[in-house]
């Protein structure tokens, strides 16, 4: 198994963490209407676990002999995520991208894991312990907004 595998996986993930971690910061501005606070005050901590999980990445990559690309470029042309949308975004809306953004992130990661598992499997834990802590979130963010 290349080791590419695992750079890639890393790299991906990193990407993806980075856009979480903007579009949750955008949402927090953004977001209007009823349940504003509950909302507000959960996508602070989507940044924080993002950007937590972020370095990780980012350090792994360094750790094992690669370099990281962090870059605004790098993220908005290879990122999974989808595009949010500008303007204001309604609570009940801003659940829903979010959501599908921690999704998004994690499923990602998943599909990395086995590949990942044969050639690194410190890289692998760290792909399972951040998809799993990002589907949690996904979770709370679902049963916060029924
Ligand atoms: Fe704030």
């Amino acid at each position: 198994m290349s080791e590419n595998i695992v750079k890639e996986a890393l790299q991906q993930s990193l990407v993806d963490l980075i856009q979480l971690s903007l579009q949750a910061k955008q949402a927090h501005w953004n977001i209007q209407g009823e349940g504003f606070q509950s909302l507000h005050e959960f996508l602070d901590g989507v940044v924080d676990q993002s950007r937590i999980a972020l370095d990780e990445f980012a350090e792994r990559l360094a750790a094992i002999g690669f370099v990281s690309d962090g870059r605004a470029e790098t993220v908005t042309k290879t990122t999974t995520l989808k595009e949010l949308p500008g303007g204001a975004i309604p609570v009940d809306q801003g659940y829903k991208l979010i959501e599908a953004a921690l999704t998004q992130t994690a499923n990602t990661m998943k599909e990395h894991i086995s590949a990942v598992d044969d050639a690194d499997p410190l890289s692998s834990d760290l792909l399972i312990s951040t998809a799993r802590d990002l589907e949690k979130s996904a979770w709370m963010m679902r049963m916060y907004s029924k």
